[in-house]
């Protein structure tokens, strides 16, 4: 029985494929073909696959349902979480959502799910990504106040969902938590974050994101040891579609 994670499947068998990167990128060719086929390798019935965030490039429900049958076909009990494209899912009809998709799947958002004696807790978060003006030698000279202001208030209330999901999990006795990110904890600038921070006032193990595609954004936050939790980057082009074991044997 293990955890296994992975983000930004970007599905389309519905809906148009616009990304120049997906369309383009070596990386992304017959990608649904390859995921599943190293899945059906690694994941077994047993296991949990969180899938964190991007998963469909449909604007609304009726554009996703073929997507959401290729990812009910996966091996294991899968856990949708949130990521910025994923236009058919507002936060606030999640329990709808359940409703319709349980127990092939489930979206998680505003509360946890278990695995094991860990409450895994999900939402999207926010990172400010720009812009900056940088002079010529790269030094960052000054940024757009505006957009870093209404970022602010995004992650307010992001930082405010995910405590009242630790709170609940809290409530009903867990004391080991894995929280999902879709947007990297920390921005290029960064070195801690209110995400990081949250993540040690609750004694987080492991924080799993997406988000970054491409080489040059792999790099863009934390990954590995830091401060006492475990931070992984999830995003399928970056695992090159082999799910990441998080926890199991
Ligand atoms: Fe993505
Ligand atoms: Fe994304």
């Amino acid at each position: 029985m293990s955890l296994f994670a992975i983000g930004d499947l970007h599905l389309h068998y519905q809906s148009t494929l616009k990304s120049f990167e997906q369309l383009h990128g070596k990386v992304w060719k017959n990608h649904e073909k390859i995921f599943l086929k190293s899945c059906t390798k690694v994941v077994t019935e047993n296991d949990t696959l969180v899938l964190v965030g991007d998963h469909s490039w449909g604007r609304n429900l009726s554009e996703c349902e073929k997507d959401f049958q290729y990812i009910a076909d996966l091996p294991g009990r899968k856990i949708l979480t949130r990521g910025n494209h994923d236009m058919f899912w507002d936060a606030r009809k999640t329990a709808r959502l359940n409703e319709q998709y349980q127990p092939d799947l489930t979206f998680l958002q505003d509360g946890y799910e278990s695995y094991l004696d860990y409450a895994i807790v999900a939402t999207k978060g926010f990172t400010f990504e720009g812009p900056f003006y940088l002079d010529y030698t790269g030094k960052i000279m000054g940024w757009d106040e505006e957009s870093e202001n209404h970022a602010k208030k995004l992650v307010e209330r992001e930082i405010k969902r995910l405590r009242q999901s630790f709170e609940k999990a809290k409530g009903d006795g867990y004391r080991k938590f894995i929280l999902f990110l879709h947007y990297p904890p920390t921005n290029i600038l960064e070195e801690r974050s209110r995400f990081t921070d949250l993540a040690e006032e609750y004694d987080v193990e492991h924080v799993i994101y997406a988000h970054c595609h491409g080489e040059s954004r792999f790099h863009d936050s934390i990954q590995g040891e830091f401060r006492g939790r475990t931070y992984h980057l999830v995003s399928g082009d970056y695992l090159r579609w082999i799910p990441l074991k998080v926890i199991g044997e």
